[in-house]
């Protein structure tokens, strides 16, 4: 990279980077930093992107109109995350400004946080860690704490893209039958992986368990509700490492309740963080993860990497290398 061809340009990060990245941003623009680990305030992030020609967001921070009017310089959005409906594209688009996101370098580790969500919740390791803790081990029980087995299970992909075909290649681990339902059939993870396409009704009339991968948007936003968690087995479970919203959590809260289906592993929510009032932290038959499904050090350095990658690109006024628009 050519540090004169980007040198004074502006950019805004809304949130403290990893050293190392920080100093190679510092190298070629000039940086304004939120540097705090909580997002900055709307209205801060309204007022710090006048006058830049990048940013580099994640996905706590609403990128919509208002924030590009006015941040009317803006020739590039870089998000460090795989996810982008925190943005609107399309507004960006409109006003020539490039988006990239950082796809591919968290699959894996989002794929064995999915796997490690749906062997917690089948074998209730979280009630048994507790249970240790506060002193409940009396001795060795027949019944104690049983859980299901995976083995051998019907696994439900809802949406077979990267990271549900990379979960459905651990299933097949666990010789799995893998039924997968998406907008696009998907022929060659049907060979290699032995998944059978089907509707989303049937896939959740037949799964044991069912792992939602599907991004977030108006055809996917409450995709599982009252009427899904009807048609699902009682004894299913259900694992969300795509987005919160994808779930009515209401309806979640009276499936789990009435025994509709057995048990629920979530990494995200809505809102996020959930608020500590949130009536599924009293439900004994779900675990609630803090959103980490891509939190490894290889990961998440990567899609540093990347992202920087891409705001450099866009400042240059070069193709983004992972773009989104
Ligand atoms: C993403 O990248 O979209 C994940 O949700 C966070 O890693």
């Amino acid at each position: 990279m050519e540090p004169n061809a980007i040198e004074k340009q502006g950019v805004f990060v809304t949130r403290t980077l990893p050293k190392d990245i920080f100093e190679e941003l510092l190298r070629h623009v000039d940086v304004e930093i939120w540097d705090f680990e909580t997002p900055p305030p709307y209205e801060v992030l309204l007022e710090k992107v006048r006058g830049k020609q990048g940013l580099l967001c994640l996905l706590t921070d609403k990128v919509d109109a208002r924030v590009m009017e006015s941040g009317s310089e803006l020739k590039v959005i870089s998000q460090i995350a795989v996810g982008f409906d925190n943005i609107n594209v399309a507004e960006a688009t409109k006003r020539n400004i490039k988006v990239g996101n950082t796809p591919g370098v968290l699959t894996d580790a989002t794929a064995d946080f999915t796997f490690a969500l749906l062997m917690s919740a089948a074998r209730r390791i979280g009630e048994g860690i507790e249970y240790v803790r506060q002193g409940k081990w009396k001795t060795w029980g027949l019944t104690l704490l049983l859980g299901q087995e995976v083995y051998g299970k019907t696994l439900g992909i809802v949406g077979l893209g990267r990271i549900g075909t990379a979960v459905a290649k651990r299933a097949t681990g666990f010789d799995m039958r893998i039924l997968y339902a998406d907008e696009i059939q998907n022929l060659d993870a049907e060979k290699e992986l032995n998944a059978k396409y089907c509707t989303l009704n049937e896939l959740l009339c037949e799964s044991d368990f069912v792992s939602l991968h599907v991004s977030l948007n108006e055809r996917t936003e409450a995709l599982i509700g009252k009427q899904q968690f009807e048609m699902m087995k009682p004894t299913a479970i259900l694992i969300n490492t795509s987005r919160g919203p994808i779930v009515d959590q209401e309806a979640l809260y009276s499936a789990l309740s009435e025994g509709k289906i057995a048990y629920a592993a979530l990494d995200v929510t809505d809102p996020e963080p959930l608020p500590l009032d949130s009536k599924l932290l009293s439900l004994p038959n779900i675990i609630i993860e803090p959103h980490i499904a891509s939190a490894t050090v290889t990961s998440r350095t990567k899609m540093c990497q990347m992202a920087v990658e891409n705001l450099l690109s866009g400042l240059k006024g070069d193709p983004l290398p992972y773009p989104v628009n």
